[in-house]
């Protein structure tokens, strides 16, 4: 089934000049790039994105890394994108992660780790229009 998910490449990706590496595996990979913008994540929106962690122990430093400078934001669309996507992003912890994938290859540590994806169809409806209007998505 084609899908759509939301990637943001994180301001630790970013600062250390990876984003073309990272769209390359996505692209390289059957997926399609057909929104993106680079931007700051405000308190507001990492809130509402990061709705489900309020209140963990990592909470506010995650909220902290993700504001502190930019990140690029897209959706992605293909053939199962939700799965592979997140399985192209590895786990969590690049001490976990398998090789070759994008957390393993550029992610610092177990919070400033290069990417999130949307994890399941109902997260990628819910995130896709917290960072884009129906205008910028080229569907
Ligand atoms: O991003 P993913 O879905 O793989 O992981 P999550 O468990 O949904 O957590 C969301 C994000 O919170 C992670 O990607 C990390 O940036 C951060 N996090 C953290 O800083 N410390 C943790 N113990 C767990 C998550
Ligand atoms: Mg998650």
């Amino acid at each position: 089934m084609q899908e759509k998910t939301l990637v943001l490449i994180k301001p630790d990706a970013v600062a250390k000049n990876h984003i073309g590496d990272i769209i390359k595996i996505y692209e390289s990979n059957g997926l399609r790039v057909i929104a993106a913008k680079m931007m700051q994540m405000t308190d507001k929106l990492a809130a509402k994105h990061y709705v489900e962690h309020i209140g963990r122990p990592y909470y506010e430093g995650l909220v902290e890394f993700m504001t502190s400078a930019p990140l690029v934001a897209m959706v992605l669309k293909g053939e199962g994108a939700i799965a592979k996507v997140r399985e192209l992003n590895g786990k969590t912890n690049p001490a976990e992660a398998a090789e070759g994938t994008i957390r393993k290859l550029y992610a610092e540590n177990g919070s400033r780790n290069a990417v999130h994806a949307s994890d399941s169809p109902e997260s990628a409806a819910r995130e896709i229009p917290l960072f884009f209007s129906a205008a910028e998505i080229f569907d």
